[in-house]
């Protein structure tokens, strides 16, 4: 059984609008086996990736804001949407606050093509944003990049059936554009993505290579708390915690990433 942390005792935040930054917990995880960690799901307001930049900076302000007062010493933003609108505003609203965030890794993939054309599969808000738009001029300039929003993905993972004929139909709609781009690299420029990476692999076709980032995040992130010099107090468990219906949380926790016993519960944020 994973033991919970009290509340106060230092820990690192993760938040994400709902299941999807489970990605990066379990490389944090990884990286960080002694660390608490507090994972704040916005489920009652996702998805972030079909709203407006003023929406997401509130609700991640909000949903940070939780995680500061119950004692996280930083946070790590595991959604690329919240990261490319509202890292800035967090910031300014807490200057001695580390936050590490996760963007859609445009310059490995463009280290990683082998023909030049690069897909990006991303929510529409994140490649709408200006932070993606800075991201794809300095790295991107000598390739070609489709960069593919995936709106409906998000919702239907939320859902927690990952088998689902809806999603997989879906996903095939969003891939056949890439491949008929004739891309050999494809970005999964959000979070909830590597949930069902299997399903976007078969889609693309095996000559396709797939990239995600959560690795480099919690490498970064666990920098950022070593930094600290903090000696975690023996107690390293998971603290999984959602805005709206905690369910499926708990079941992709316990399916997807195997920690059979972690339980998670509703606050308000
Ligand atoms: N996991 C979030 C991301 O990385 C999904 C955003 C959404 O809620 O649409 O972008």
């Amino acid at each position: 059984m994973l033991p919970s942390p009290a509340t106060r005792i230092p820990s690192i935040g993760v938040f994400d609008s709902g299941v999807g930054g489970l990605t990066v917990l379990k490389a944090l995880r990884e990286q960080l086996p002694g660390v608490p960690l507090r994972y704040l799901a916005d489920t009652a307001h996702a998805p972030y990736g079909d709203r407006s930049s003023e929406y997401i900076i509130d609700r991640s302000v909000k949903v940070a804001e939780h995680l500061h007062r119950v004692g996280a010493v930083m946070a790590v933003v595991a959604c690329n949407t919240a990261t490319a609108h509202a890292v800035q505003a967090m910031r300014e609203r807490w200057p001695h606050w580390p936050v590490v965030g996760i963007e859609p890794g445009v310059k490995p993939a463009v280290a990683a093509t082998r023909n030049g054309r690069i897909g990006v599969m991303a929510t529409t808000a994140t490649i709408a944003s200006r932070r993606y738009e800075q991201l794809v001029a300095a790295h991107a300039s000598d390739v070609e990049l489709i960069s593919q929003p995936c709106p409906g993905l998000v919702t239907l993972i939320e859902r927690g059936d990952l088998r689902s004929a809806e999603l997989g139909e879906l996903v095939d709609r969003y891939c056949a554009t890439l491949r008929a781009a004739g891309v050999d690299t494809v970005l999964l420029g959000c979070t909830h993505y590597p949930l069902i990476q299997a399903r976007i692999q078969a889609a693309l076709g095996d000559g396709v290579r797939l990239l995600n980032i959560e690795d480099a995040v919690a490498r970064q992130a666990r920098r950022v708390w070593e930094g600290f010099g903090l000696t975690p107090g023996g107690d390293a468990g998971i603290v999984l915690e959602s805005t709206g219906d905690p369910a499926p949380l708990q079941h992709l926790a316990r399916e997807a990433l195997g920690w059979r016993d972690v339980t998670a519960s509703r606050v308000a944020a």
